[in-house]
C-alpha cells in the first residue's frame, strides 16, 4: 500500500494515534517484569545429583509441573479409580515407619508435593490424624497451596516429613533446606526416590545415589536406606534433624 495515496484525514489521526501511544508503549514494557533467566551454579553440586538443563525461567519449571497437576482428566482418575490403590500402599509404607519408631500416632505430619493428597489421607487412616499436605495445586482440605521451596510454615513446625517428588525440586539444597527448616529437632524425613533409573520429564534433577542427600541435609543424620517399591520410585531414605 502506498501510503503518499492515503487522504490525509485518514492518515493524520494514524499518525497522531501512534505518536501518542508510543510513549505509553514503552512505558508499559519498563513496568513488565521480565522473566529471569536461570544460572544455576551446579559446580558445587555433588556429582551424582545432576539438575537438569532447559529451564529458562522458573516460570517455566513451575507451568512445566503445572501442566500435568492441573490436567482435569488425570485430577478426575487420581481422585477416583486411583485413590483407593494408592492409599492402601501409602498405607502399608506409613505402618512400617510406626512399627520402626519412626512415626508416631502424635506426629504433626507433612506431605511434600502431595498432589490430591492420597499420602495425607493414608497418614490419617493409620492414625497420624495431624497431617497436611503441600503442593503448587491445592487440593481442600487435604493439601494446601505451597511451594516446597518456600514452604510456607514456620521454623520447626512438624515431626515427620514425607515426599517422594525429590526429583521435581528444580534447587535441590532449597528443597531440603526447607524440609531441615520446618522439622523439629529431632523431627524425622522420609523420601521416597529412584536411583535406578531415570525419571519422566517432569522431572527437574537426577538423583545416582544416596550420597548427595547425605551432603545436602547438613543438620541431620542418615537413619536408614532401604530398597522398596513405591510407585516407580525404588529406595527409602530416612533422616533425622540433629537436637
Ligand atoms: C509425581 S507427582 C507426585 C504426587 C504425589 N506425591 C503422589 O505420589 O501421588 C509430583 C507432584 O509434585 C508437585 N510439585 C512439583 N513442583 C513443585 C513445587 N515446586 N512445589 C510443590 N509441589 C510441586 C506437582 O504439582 C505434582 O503434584
Amino acid at each position: 500500500m502506498d501510503l503518499q495515496k492515503l487522504p490525509l484525514f485518514i492518515l493524520k489521526p494514524f499518525i497522531f494515534f501512534i505518536f501518542l501511544t508510543l510513549p505509553f508503549l514503552a512505558f508499559l514494557s519498563l513496568q513488565t517484569p521480565r522473566n529471569k533467566t536461570i544460572t544455576i551454579t551446579t559446580e558445587n553440586l555433588p556429582s551424582d545429583l545432576k539438575i537438569r538443563p532447559g529451564y529458562s525461567s522458573y516460570d517455566q519449571y513451575l507451568h512445566r509441573q503445572l501442566n500435568k497437576t492441573l490436567n482435569p482428566k488425570l485430577r478426575q482418575i487420581w481422585t477416583t479409580r486411583d485413590w483407593t490403590r494408592k492409599v492402601n500402599v501409602f498405607s502399608h509404607f506409613f505402618e512400617n515407619l510406626k512399627q520402626r519408631q519412626l512415626l508416631f500416632n502424635g506426629s504433626k505430619s507433612l506431605c511434600i508435593g502431595a498432589r490430591v493428597g492420597q499420602e495425607v489421607a493414608a497418614l490419617k487412616r493409620v492414625g497420624v490424624h495431624d497431617s497436611v499436605g503441600i503442593d503448587l495445586v491445592p487440593y481442600p482440605p487435604l493439601v494446601l497451596k505451597g511451594d516446597f521451596h518456600h514452604q510456607p510454615f514456620d521454623d520447626e513446625t512438624f515431626d515427620f516429613e514425607f515426599s517422594n517428588v525429590f526429583d521435581h525440586a528444580l534447587y535441590p539444597w532449597k528443597f531440603v533446606g526447607e524440609i531441615e527448616r520446618t522439622l523439629k529437632r529431632g523431627g524425622v524425613c522420609v523420601l521416597h526416590v529412584l536411583l535406578s533409573r531415570r525419571a519422566d520429564k517432569y522431572s527437574a534433577n537426577d538423583l545416582y545415589s544416596v550420597k548427595p542427600l547425605e551432603e545436602l541435609f547438613k543438620n541431620s543424620e542418615l537413619v536408614e536406606v532401604r530398597s522398596i517399591d513405591g510407585f516407580g520410585l525404588d529406595t527409602e531414605v530416612v533422616f533425622r534433624k540433629n537436637n
